[in-house]
């Protein structure tokens, strides 16, 4: 080979080198990449600790926190029952949700089977429930009128049925509905105190399905993120170490990014580039 040729390739072979080494450094850690936020198209955006199934890995979030998208919106499976997820405050870790495929009306009853005894959620203190009593029989007008939903009174048939009632769990005629009532069936509709006003307020049909409308809040319990994200990381789950996790630019560290190692290997990048110049 002459000088000339010996240049070219000496020039070619630290081009190669030099492409991979700032290949490795600038472009970011692959599970980073993966955490980025997403959304369904409507409804909040998702990151940790939710994690959006087929759109977000599983690393991307906390056990506990799968989501996944339906009619674009996001939605959480609890006890085989969804809710869509409304609004996420990730600052005081609370979000709301309410129940998928509601009939718009109190008087075609939902279910609602929510049980947290394994899930990492729990009511907020402004949690109350409404219990909800269909076709009763046993109970008097007078008393329980303002109770009364209005739900088909008119009954054509040998057997009475003239009330459905709605009722707050701190309402101390709870328990007499529950004894006398004589009714169809019940269900139990966790749903947000509305001020710090008393909860006897008159129940109407429509101001009923407007508590379900609105949903509810709960609350989480999982590593807070933080730290990480001040440091400029997305936080994830590592179900290796079966712990809590903060992807970086660079690697996945524990807490948070480590911004001196960064710096560290874009000096290293620099001193090479400058090398590579003026080969031998
Ligand atoms: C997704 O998560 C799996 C483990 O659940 C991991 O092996 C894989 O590398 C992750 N993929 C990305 C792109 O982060
Ligand atoms: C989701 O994030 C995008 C980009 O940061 C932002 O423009 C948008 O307003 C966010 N949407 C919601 C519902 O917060
Ligand atoms: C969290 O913050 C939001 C908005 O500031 C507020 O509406 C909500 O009540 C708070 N939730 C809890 C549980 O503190
Ligand atoms: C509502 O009822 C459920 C069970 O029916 C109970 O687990 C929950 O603690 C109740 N919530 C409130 C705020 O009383
Ligand atoms: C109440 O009774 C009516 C008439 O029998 C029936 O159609 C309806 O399903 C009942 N509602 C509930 C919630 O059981
Ligand atoms: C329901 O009907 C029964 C019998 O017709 C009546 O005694 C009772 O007062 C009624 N209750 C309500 C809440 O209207
Ligand atoms: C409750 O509401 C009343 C007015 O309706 C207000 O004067 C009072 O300050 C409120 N109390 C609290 C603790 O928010």
């Amino acid at each position: 080979m002459d000088s000339n040729h010996v240049y070219l390739f000496n020039g070619f072979f630290f081009l190669v080198i030099f492409f991979l080494v700032v290949g490795t450094v600038l472009s970011a850690d692959k599970n980073y990449e993966a955490c980025v936020t997403a959304n369904c198209g409507n409804g909040p955006n998702i990151s940790y600790p939710f994690w959006i199934n087929d759109i977000q890995n599983s690393t991307c979030g906390f056990p506990g926190f799968e989501l996944s998208c339906k009619s674009r919106e996001p939605i959480l499976t609890m006890s085989g029952e969804e809710y869509i997820i409304r609004d996420i405050v990730y600052g005081n870790e609370s979000f709301t949700i309410v129940k998928a495929g509601l009939a718009n009306d109190i008087c075609s009853p939902p279910s609602y089977k929510l049980s947290f005894s394994h899930l990492p959620f729990r009511y907020v203190a402004t949690s109350v429930n409404l219990s909800v009593f269909f076709n009763c029989t046993g109970l008097p007008s007078s008393e329980y009128s303002r109770y009364l939903l209005g739900c088909g009174t008119a009954e054509p048939t040998n057997r009475p049925r003239n009330s459905s009632v709605a009722l707050f769990s701190d309402d101390p005629m709870l328990r007499s509905v529950r004894e006398i009532g004589k009714c169809d069936n019940s269900v139990v509709i966790p749903v947000d105190k509305i001020g710090n006003g008393s909860l006897d307020t008159f129940l109407s049909r429509e101001y009923v399905a407007e508590f379900l409308n609105e949903g509810f809040h709960l609350r989480w319990t999982a590593s807070r993120c933080d730290e990480c994200a001040e440091s400029g990381g997305r936080c994830g789950f590592d179900f290796d170490r079966y712990k809590f996790i903060c992807f970086c630019t660079d690697r996945p560290h524990h807490r948070r990014c480590n911004n001196g190692k960064y710096v560290k290997d874009r000096s290293l990048v620099f001193t090479l580039f400058e090398t590579n110049q003026y080969p031998v």
